[in-house]
């Protein structure tokens, strides 16, 4: 029920029948989805379709999201606004074509002639200089190493005619072996995780230094993500008062808001892929990158609490008002951060067992 509502029933004298009533309602609602409602539409795919067309406006915000995400996708992948995105996932398909044990002679015929296309604009464009150096890398040791079929000389020769001179000629991005780590990582990993909990009373103003939450973000960066394509982004709030608007949106961060000293807003885009199953990768994504964010603040010495951002309409709408965000983007979650307060409780937060968290598949014999 909304405020103002409430603030009309209360008016009114009605407030307290109008609660009972709409508890009535939620209880009714909830037996009959549970009796007739939800088995039914866990049967039939028609019914399913006919039901969140014309009655359920759940995945509204999700549609239309993954519409603006491949409309801008389609539209970057036709030029002349080269896709970042697309570029990403080919070099990356070229790097395992090439770190493959088992080397093909011949491979990603398919996608060869758009990947120097894509490196082609994306150096036409000043686009990122590490991104094209990588390209400009894997390209070369794909021509090199490659057979030389019709289609590849054909985009060899199209790549020989971009003209291209590496940022930092003297590093290379190409495929290597990898390093481990020292003996004692597993303890300083472990003391790190120890040390994290959700932080929920912080030193007033204890705004985060832009320098730490940078390398934080860099840190982020290392997150593994599908196909490298990283569809997510870190919008820092600093200014009490969009700091405090946007904590009070989440409900789950209500009782805090007012304290919180900066909020990051964990950005996602469905603009990276134009498959309907890539729709997800934003949430898997970030949410991998928003761990690491929250350890690498951690190992500075900055407390965080990860708040959900729920799918409610009202809220996108008015989070849009105060932080620009593209078509294709909506938050995955909410990280309220800065310094722990020095008397400040955390919860103990029980965790489940690893038994309860763990199986090892034994296939049937
Ligand atoms: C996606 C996500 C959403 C969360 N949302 C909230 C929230 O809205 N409000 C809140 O106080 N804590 C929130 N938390 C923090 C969890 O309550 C907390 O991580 C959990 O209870 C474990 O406690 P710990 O982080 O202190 O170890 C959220 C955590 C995650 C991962």
């Amino acid at each position: 029920m909304g405020k103002h509502l409430q603030n009309i029933l209360q008016k009114a004298g009605l407030l307290d029948v109008a609660q009972k009533a709409f508890l009535k309602w939620m209880t009714v609602k909830a037996e009959a989805e549970l009796l007739f409602v939800l088995p039914l539409l866990n049967k039939s795919g028609v019914l399913r379709r006919f039901y969140f067309a014309f009655f359920s406006s759940t995945f509204s915000a999700e549609m239309r999201q993954y519409i603006n995400g491949r409309f801008i996708y389609l539209q970057r992948s036709k030029g002349p606004v080269f896709n970042e995105s697309l570029l990403r996932r080919n070099i990356h398909r070229l790097e395992k074509g090439i770190m493959a044990e088992e080397r093909k002679k011949v491979f990603g015929l398919d996608f060869i002639r758009e990947t120097v296309g894509q490196f082609s604009a994306s150096v036409a464009q000043n686009a990122s200089a590490e991104v094209n150096d990588w390209a400009f890398d894997i390209l070369n040791e794909y021509f090199n190493i490659v057979d030389q079929v019709p289609e590849i000389e054909q985009a060899y020769e199209y790549f020989k005619g971009v003209v291209y001179f590496k940022n930092n000629p003297n590093q290379s991005k190409l495929p290597y072996v990898k390093s481990h780590p020292h003996a004692d990582a597993f303890n300083h990993f472990q003391g790190l995780l120890n040390v994290r909990k959700s932080v929920r009373s912080f030193v007033p103003d204890s705004i985060p230094s832009r320098e730490n939450v940078e390398k934080a973000v860099r840190m982020a960066s290392t997150a593994p993500s599908s196909c490298n394509r990283q569809p997510f982004r870190f919008v820092v709030l600093e200014d009490k008062k969009s700091v405090v608007a946007v904590s009070n949106l989440a409900g789950g961060a209500r009782s805090f808001a007012e304290g919180i000293p900066a909020l990051a807003i964990v950005v996602g885009s469905t603009s990276v892929s134009p498959s309907p199953g890539d729709r997800h990768l934003m949430y898997i994504d970030g949410s991998l990158a928003s761990m690491i964010f929250m350890l690498a603040l951690e190992s500075l010495g900055i407390s965080s609490c990860p708040i959900n951002w729920a799918d409610i309409k009202k809220s996108e709408r008015a989070l849009r008002k105060i932080v620009a965000l593209e078509k294709f983007e909506r938050p995955v979650m909410l990280i309220a951060m800065g310094e722990a307060a020095e008397t400040g409780l955390v919860a103990c937060s029980v965790r489940k067992e690893v038994s309860e968290l763990l199986k090892f598949h034994v296939p049937e014999k």
